[in-house]
């Protein structure tokens, strides 16, 4: 991640703390099996298993973890696109799992979302005047015309863009551009709360680094609060102010994002940080032979691919099979959360039976 990047400065915690915005409580999100000629057996899938996080107002909390483990699931959820099977999802005091109707259209419209492709999310048939003004007239009542053309103009004015947009279809603008268009219609609305599934990752390098500036921007002038999604661990620590980590659909560590980038208190934590590529080989090779030390698993059936499937079958930690520290009763009971010094919270029996992790002792730098 380019050192131009803004608010690289995320300080670990601070005195006062203030109450979360968004807090999500023991949530779990189930798929039903699809139909199959080669499958009797009809399990859902468990695409997030009780999983519990909070976001203060104002901050930013990266999520992240391998393809499949349930990322996505969890935003949906928190969106209300999917169906919540348990658990409950507050957003400022209210709990919004059982919002129905007109609540429920009203909460859709406060809560905005940026995905990683916005030309799937902007109607290619409409000009980026219409695209952004038809939300303001939706929110706002406020019909189209030079008063809307306005406020178009000054939202786009806010992600960077010059009025002349206001005149082009989405695929007249680069990526960048179009994300920006984007980012430009969720503020139609003034949420507070924007949920950013991989934002960034269909960008170039050098544009990724501008859009999660403007988004630090527009957080510090804004207020919002992000759930950030993202598979760029460099990024995430640019962005968040606390990091969660999942794996197989349960959240397997939490914290301070610069606590858990200097003592990543769970083991699977400890194989993605080693997996993040960096710049210098001699530090790469180091990863390597860190990261080939705690997955000791060569089984495919184990596999991220192998999907949350496994995790819907396994009675005890799912990430038994590939750690190298499991003990016996990680295969026989899933472990609870566990407070974590330093801030956050870790699924990892070696914190709640005495065991301690032997970190590996790398040093994540930018
Ligand atoms: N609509 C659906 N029906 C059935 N299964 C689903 C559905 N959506 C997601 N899943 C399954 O739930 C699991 C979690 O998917 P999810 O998209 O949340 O993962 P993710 O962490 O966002 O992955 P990625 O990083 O690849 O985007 C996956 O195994 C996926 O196949
Ligand atoms: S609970 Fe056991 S198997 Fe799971 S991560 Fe911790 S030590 Fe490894
Ligand atoms: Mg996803």
């Amino acid at each position: 991640m380019s050192a131009s990047i803004a608010n690289a400065e995320r300080p670990e915690g601070t005195a006062t703390i203030p109450p979360p915005f968004l807090s999500v409580h023991d949530l779990r999100v189930e798929f039903a099996a699809r139909q199959s000629l080669f499958r009797h057996r009809r399990t859902p899938t468990r695409a997030v298993n009780d999983v519990s996080f909070s976001i203060p107002a104002g901050k930013t909390l990266g999520l992240v973890g391998e393809s499949g483990a349930g990322k996505s699931t969890v935003a949906r959820a928190i969106l209300r696109l999917v169906q919540i099977q348990s658990g409950q999802v507050i957003v400022e005091g209210r709990n919004v799992s059982s919002l129905s109707g007109a609540p429920l259209v009203e909460y859709r419209r406060q809560v905005q979302v940026v995905f990683q492709d916005p030309y799937s999310s902007l109607n290619p048939s409409h000009v980026v005047g219409e695209i952004v003004g038809e939300l303001i007239t939706r929110h706002r009542g406020i019909r189209p015309g030079r008063a809307r053309d306005e406020l178009v103009a000054k939202l786009l004015q806010r992600v960077g863009l010059g009025s002349f947009v206001m005149e082009r279809l989405p695929d007249e603008l680069s990526g960048g551009q179009r994300q920006r268009v984007a980012i430009a219609r969720a503020l139609a609305v003034e949420p507070r709360l924007i949920v950013c599934d991989e934002p960034t990752s269909a960008l170039d390098v050098s544009i990724q680094s501008q859009i999660i500036n403007l988004l630090a921007d527009l957080q510090a002038s804004a207020g919002l609060t992000y759930l950030f999604i993202t598979h760029n661990l460099a990024m995430a620590r640019h962005i968040s102010h606390t990091l969660a980590v999942m794996y197989l659909g349960y959240l397997v560590e939490s914290g301070p994002t610069e606590r858990v980038f200097a003592r990543p208190a769970h083991p699977y934590t400890e194989m993605l940080l080693a997996s993040s590529p960096v710049p210098d080989p001699a530090q790469q090779r180091q990863r390597a032979a860190a990261r080939s030390r705690i997955n000791r698993s060569t089984d495919p059936s184990t596999s991220l691919r192998a999907g949350p499937a496994i995790a819907a079958a396994v009675t005890g930690c799912p990430f038994a099979n590939r750690c190298s520290r499991v003990m016996d009763i990680c295969r026989k009971t899933m472990p609870v959360q566990t407070e974590v010094s330093g801030g956050g919270s870790v699924r990892c029996h070696a914190h709640t039976t005495g065991a301690t992790i032997d970190f590996i002792g790398i040093k994540f730098g930018h």
